[in-house]
């Protein structure tokens, strides 16, 4: 009977993938938070913006070297610090922020074209 249990909440760590994957809720939590908020404007803007203008490179230029990539990015000034995080952690914020890409901004990539020059 111990032993089922046992066996049984072993099995449920090793299917939790939290266990295992670098969770980017976690890194937003303990870097981006107190400045950044998912779909609000906080001090910076909200991952949701983020995601509906910026590619991957561009979000990862941005979270190492804020100060010039602030600058190509059209801001007068940096007030966001600079992040030394590993390539793992990197990586999961990126994907966390796109999580919170819309919908409506892929349907403006869909808009069909050249139907006006068909149809007469
Ligand atoms: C001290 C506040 C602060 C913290 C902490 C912070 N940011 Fe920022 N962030 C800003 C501000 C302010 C801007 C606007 C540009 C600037 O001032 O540099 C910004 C801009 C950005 C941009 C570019 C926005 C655009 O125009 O596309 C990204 C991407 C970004 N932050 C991601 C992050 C991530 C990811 C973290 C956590 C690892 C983080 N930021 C932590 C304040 C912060």
């Amino acid at each position: 009977m111990n032993k089922n249990i046992l066996l049984f909440s072993a099995m449920i760590c090793f299917l939790s993938p939290s266990v295992f994957a670098t969770d980017g809720k976690k890194v937003f939590e303990t870097y981006c938070w107190g400045c950044h908020h998912q779909t609000a404007v906080a001090f910076g803007p909200s991952f949701e913006e983020i995601a509906s203008k910026r590619n991957v490179q561009e979000i990862k230029a941005m979270i190492t070297d804020p100060k010039s990539v602030s600058k190509v990015f059209g801001y007068k000034r940096n007030a966001m610090p600079k992040f030394k995080l590993s390539d793992e952690n990197l990586s999961a914020i990126t994907e966390y922020i796109f999580s919170y890409k819309q919908e409506s901004n892929i349907t403006v990539l869909e808009k069909p074209q050249a139907i006006d020059k068909k149809v007469k």
